[in-house]
């Protein structure tokens, strides 16, 4: 493995795969950057914006070969179509590459009977935030990667944003809370913009407070660092507009929606596998 630069790969550059492949290309110093996919409108337009060396997905020879020159070989395909890629590309990967699958729901042990068990392996969930360089990752390794490699893994996982190393068998469950969890959030902001253009505010308008909403209450969370609860409690005067806001959603049942929410994802994953 080269000490000065680092050989990234990428298999596939969707929302995921590209969002992380963004969130490299922003900062590229001590990278190199590649990758492939099917589109070639996509390809072209990703090369093109990212200054990144793009294959075609169909070209098989072009796949071994960006695995063999990966040190890092992200699989950022859909969940069905990892083990056959990467049962495709295996006589080409050095033993020292580190597989890095994004997959909902694909184990390291279903990475390992791919690869073989001396191939470090890591299971990675990202969230849409690494386009901004906010993902709140989640992340486990096979026992072939070793500390030095975890080394290498983690200033990477750091450029999308926070990364939490996990046991196993909570990942489903991470992918059910962060994995999936922008889009629990942007249900509920496209809820309050439609509730205050149905009250009569212009949707612009309506659109700014509640992009400044989300903004400003993730970073009093992070800042904070207390339980929401805490926050929330300090927000809420008794008899007040928020007291009776939280009243209703207490009634209609918000929180079991979000329970049954997290409990159905993390099934999802679990059927994946
Ligand atoms: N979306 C999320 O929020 C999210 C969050 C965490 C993890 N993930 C995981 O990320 C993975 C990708 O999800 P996604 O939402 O990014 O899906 P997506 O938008 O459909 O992207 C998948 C990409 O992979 C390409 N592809 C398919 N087979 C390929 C191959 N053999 N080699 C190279 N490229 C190939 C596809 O190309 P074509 O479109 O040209 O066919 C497509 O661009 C999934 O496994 C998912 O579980 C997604």
């Amino acid at each position: 493995m080269d000490n000065v630069t680092l050989r990234i790969g990428f298999f596939g550059m969707g929302s995921m795969g590209g969002a992380l492949l963004r969130a490299l290309a922003a900062s590229p110093d001590g990278l190199a950057l590649r990758a492939s996919n099917f589109d070639a409108a996509r390809r072209e337009a990703l090369a093109a914006e990212l200054a990144v060396q793009v294959s075609d997905a169909a070209d098989l020879e072009a796949q071994v070969d960006l695995a063999r020159w990966s040190d890092i070989l992200f699989v950022a395909v859909k969940p069905g179509g990892v083990l056959p890629l990467l049962a495709a590309v295996r006589p080409a990967l050095r033993p020292e590459t580190l597989v890095v699958s994004i997959a909902a729901g694909i184990s390291l042990a279903a990475l390992e009977d791919a690869l073989g068990e001396t191939q470090p392996c890591a299971r990675v969930m990202p969230n849409l935030g690494a386009r901004v360089g906010a993902s709140a990752t989640t992340y486990c390794l096979n026992p072939a990667c070793t500390a030095p490699l975890e080394a290498l893994l983690t200033p990477v996982l750091a450029r999308f944003g926070s990364a939490l190393r996990l046991p196993e068998p909570q990942m489903n469950l991470a992918t059910a809370v962060a994995g999936s969890g922008p889009a629990y959030l942007l249900l509920a902001a496209e809820a309050l913009i439609d509730a205050a253009v149905a009250e009569g505010m212009p949707r612009k308008h309506a659109l700014a407070l509640v992009q400044a909403l989300f903004e400003g209450t993730g970073k009093l969370m992070a800042q904070d660092g207390s339980e929401p609860a805490a926050l929330r409690w300090q927000v809420t005067s008794p008899g007040g507009t928020t007291a009776a806001g939280v009243a209703h959603l207490e009634a209609a049942q918000v929180r079991a929606a979000l329970a049954g929410a997290v409990r159905a994802a993390r099934r999802r994953a679990d059927e994946l596998a």
